[in-house]
């Protein structure tokens, strides 16, 4: 390995450096640190006129930066049960079969999952704190020679299920970061790389090579475990993905890990120059010029309001639910309930929520492009692209982190320390409010009250993008799941260094680029983003019913009243799953409710959750098209399927080069019963992005989201009394003290 090619890969996300680092830090931490528990006694608030008072200093010198939570994660013992395996389990496992028959062959294996086997859900909500734990079981996916194989290992009694195996469904499991990296080194092995490198004047040592995903188009790939391999160059900046060495495209075998193929279609196409693209804070030349913005942050004198039982459960204000980083869907949110003043009972709302699968077609049909269609969740694991977290920045100081612990491909546990972090969020919103106007006669009146949720927060960097993922809860009973992008483009490499160069044909029609040119030779191609909710609703238990509350326009009779229109409801429960397969629009609008039927409230509407869109896109590719056909789950905004403890991954379980034959929407079709049913809500939130130049060198973040918020839940407002904010009660490091 050359020193500089390494030096440039550390900063990266998937690479033969960092594998090694995971596995060979497996347990070991940062120095532990606490958040700001006392207003009197943090050093950060102390110093605080003193970051004031002499503004010429660089303020972020002086701010101690918060440590993870030191957390010995080699003792720990699950406690729920869901609770994700523990590295004493993953290791049982890894012994349990490194025993068994399966792998005593001497072909190669690897394994692609090693997660908790969830016990069935109705023990899951049966189960009382201070009871046994359901028996402990691991999910295994493995693959021995060119067979995937689904074990469940019980591990108190290392019996062995062969669930499926070998597997005979098209597709593969997720990759391991182990694959991903060879992938990224196999390139220098081959003389015929290195001489088209050096053909096109660059160092080999400035080189990096990445793997991408290369969907399923029916042609090549046989039964084979393929991957696309492109190349950047990291000569001048950190920032390579702007310097792609464009059309030089291989084609990589997983298995026996050997190219097998090298297009190059871009020889005439320039390198995009490093100039501006480094966005490190300490290499921004202008970064003075700014008016910068004093130091800001939320301080919590007496700590969270929020506890983490067992490392897992967290219990904030009226909310309880289980938390645990996975590797496939990032975060899963488990058993959320939410207590009722009224009743002063715990309330079940939602069994289990998670990312499912996410899909990117970019929209560029041509030969180094048409294949990039990623699906991020099953085929490059969206917990296991999620990375630290950076204390302060990515999460505020009030924040408290969760470690993941995951199996490297041998199946040996490792720590993702700072995967997740969790904060109270005091934005300046108003929670609810009220004024009474003078000309009324009343006396003086404003009521209001702030609004402090509680945000889980995850950032999975899936290669040059970064999703934000964020669950925030309300104390009104609203829950909010938040999309947010940044990261860098996937960027073209053009001849073309500005718009009036791009050629015309007869009729003045410019040249088709499928983006925008962002900087000289760099077109920022045109994508999609979709990513797909799973949403086992439970709302007051499992039996639930799915409600089109559609709102219609009703004309007036002639006569009847001086309008000629109004608008009403029109309810139409969901009998099969058919009727659950929602396409949003603006001129037929709809709610969406998940209802009790069996629970009514004191005067008599069934008690309820509805789902509630924003913003989102749906994707306008042929439903033909080989991507959108694996990409079919987003077909529908909504869909609305009974439970079944398979279903869980929208684009299949083997998402890798899958054929689009288990998807939600094969799922769906069968038209089965969703009345009265535990039924799942599937919702997709889709972005289109058409990249501008405001998105170069790094983008900022843009982001949309969806609630599910109580409808009838309640008997009235829930938090009617919410407490007010008193003077009296705020930390001294308040911004009132400022001018002091
Ligand atoms: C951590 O990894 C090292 C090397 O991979 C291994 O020897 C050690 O046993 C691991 N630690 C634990 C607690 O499993
Ligand atoms: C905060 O710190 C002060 C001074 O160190 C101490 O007197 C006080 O008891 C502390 N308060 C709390 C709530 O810990
Ligand atoms: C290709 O170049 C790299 C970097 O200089 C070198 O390590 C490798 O051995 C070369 N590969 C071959 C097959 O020559
Ligand atoms: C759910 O509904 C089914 C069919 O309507 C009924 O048989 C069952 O008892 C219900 N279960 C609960 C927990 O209410
Ligand atoms: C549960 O899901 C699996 C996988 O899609 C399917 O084979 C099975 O038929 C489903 N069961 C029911 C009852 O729908």
């Amino acid at each position: 390995m050359e020193p500089k090619l390494c030096s440039g890969l550390f900063l990266l996300i998937v690479t033969a450096c960092f594998i090694l680092l995971l596995t060979s830090t497996n347990f070991s931490h940062e120095p532990s640190s606490t958040y700001c528990t006392n207003s009197s006694s943090s050093p950060l608030c102390a110093s605080r006129n003193f970051l004031f008072n002499k503004k010429t200093r660089p303020i972020t010198k002086n701010v101690p930066k918060p440590k993870p939570k030191n957390h010995d994660h080699v003792s720990d013992t699950p406690n729920h049960p869901l609770d994700p395996l523990t590295v004493m389990e993953i290791n049982k496992v890894r012994s349990i079969l490194s025993s068994h028959a399966l792998f005593a062959s001497p072909a190669p294996h690897s394994f692609h999952s090693i997660v908790l086997e969830e016990p069935d859900k109705n023990l899951v909500r049966q189960w009382e704190k201070g009871t046994t734990l359901p028996p402990r079981k691991a999910s295994v996916i493995a693959r021995v020679g060119a067979d995937s194989h689904v074990l469940t290992v019980d591990i108190s009694t290392s019996y062995v299920d062969l669930v499926d195996s070998p597997v005979h469904a098209p597709g593969y499991p997720i990759m391991t970061l182990e694959e991903m990296a060879s992938a990224t080194w196999a390139p220098f092995t081959n003389e015929d790389f290195n001489r088209t490198i050096l053909s096109r004047g660059v160092d080999l040592t400035d080189v990096i090579c990445f793997p991408i995903s290369s969907g399923w188009f029916d042609n090549k790939e046989g039964n084979r475990r393929l991957i696309k391999i492109q190349c950047f160059s990291t000569q001048g900046t950190v920032n390579f993905y702007m310097r792609p060495i464009e059309g030089l495209t291989l084609l990589f075998d997983l298995d026996i890990k050997q190219i097998l193929e090298t297009t190059d279609t871009g020889r005439s196409i320039p390198i995009p120059g490093s100039t501006n693209t480094d966005y490190r804070f300490s290499n921004l030349p202008n970064r003075d010029k700014t008016r910068p913005l004093n130091p800001i942050s939320i301080e919590q004198p007496r700590g969270p309001s929020f506890v983490i039982e067992d490392n897992h459960l967290v219990k904030w204000a009226n909310w309880e639910f289980h938390l645990k980083p996975d590797p496939r869907a990032g975060l899963v949110i488990s058993t959320v309930k939410v207590h009722d003043p009224d009743t002063e009972v715990s309330r079940e709302v939602m069994y289990k929520g998670f990312v499912s699968e996410l899909f990117v077609p970019y929209m560029d049909p041509s030969e180094a492009w048409y294949f990039k269609t990623y699906m991020d969740a099953g085929e490059y694991g969206f917990g296991l692209q999620a990375m630290p977290l950076e204390p302060l920045n990515d999460c505020p100081r009030n924040a408290v982190y969760m470690d993941g612990i995951f199996a490297a491909a041998d199946g040996t546990p490792y720590v993702r320390e700072n995967m997740i972090c969790v904060f109270e969020r005091y934005a300046g919103d108003i929670g609810w409010r009220h004024s009474e106007n003078p000309v009324t006669g009343m006396p003086p009146l404003r009521e209001v009250r702030p609004k402090v949720t509680l945000v889980v927060r995850m950032v999975s960097s899936v290669g040059n993008y970064d999703y934000i993922i964020d669950y925030e809860f309300q104390t009104d009973g609203l829950m909010r799941a938040k999309v947010g992008l940044s990261g860098i483009l996937m960027v073209k490499g053009t001849t073309y260094k500005n718009k009036n160069q791009v050629k015309k044909d007869k009729e003045g029609n410019e040249e088709e680029l499928y983006g925008t040119i962002l900087s000289e030779n760099v077109i920022g191609v045109i994508h999609d983003h979709y990513v797909t909710f799973y949403l086992d609703l439970d709302v007051d238990g499992p039996n639930n019913s799915f409600v089109k509350v559609n709102l219609k326009r009703q004309q007036t009779e002639p006569g009847e009243s001086p309008r000629k229109s109004y608008m009403n409801v029109v309810k139409n429960t969901a009998k099969t799953e058919k009727d659950g397969q929602i396409k949003l629009s603006l001129y037929d609008p709809s709610e969406y409710h998940v209802i009790n039927s069996g629970k009514t409230t004191r005067v008599g509407n069934p008690t309820g959750y509805k789902v509630v869109p924003r913003a989102t896109a749906a994707s306008l590719l042929d439903r033909d098209d080989l991507p959108q056909k694996r990409g079919a789950f987003t077909n529908n905004q909504i869909w609305v399927t009974p439970y079944n403890k398979s279903e869980q991954w929208a684009g299949g379980l083997f998402t890798y080069q899958s054929h689009g034959d288990d998807t939600l929407a094969v799922w769906s079709n069968r038209d089965r019963d969703i009345e009265n049913k535990d039924i799942v809500v599937w919702y997709t939130l889709g972005f289109h992005h058409i990249p501008c130049q405001e998105d170069f060198p790094i983008m900022p973040t843009v982001s949309s989201s969806f609630d599910l918020k109580p409808v009838n839940f309640f008997e009235r407002n829930p938090i009617l009394s919410a407490t007010p904010n008193f003077e009296h009660d705020l930390p001294v490091c308040g911004a009132g003290s400022v001018s002091a």
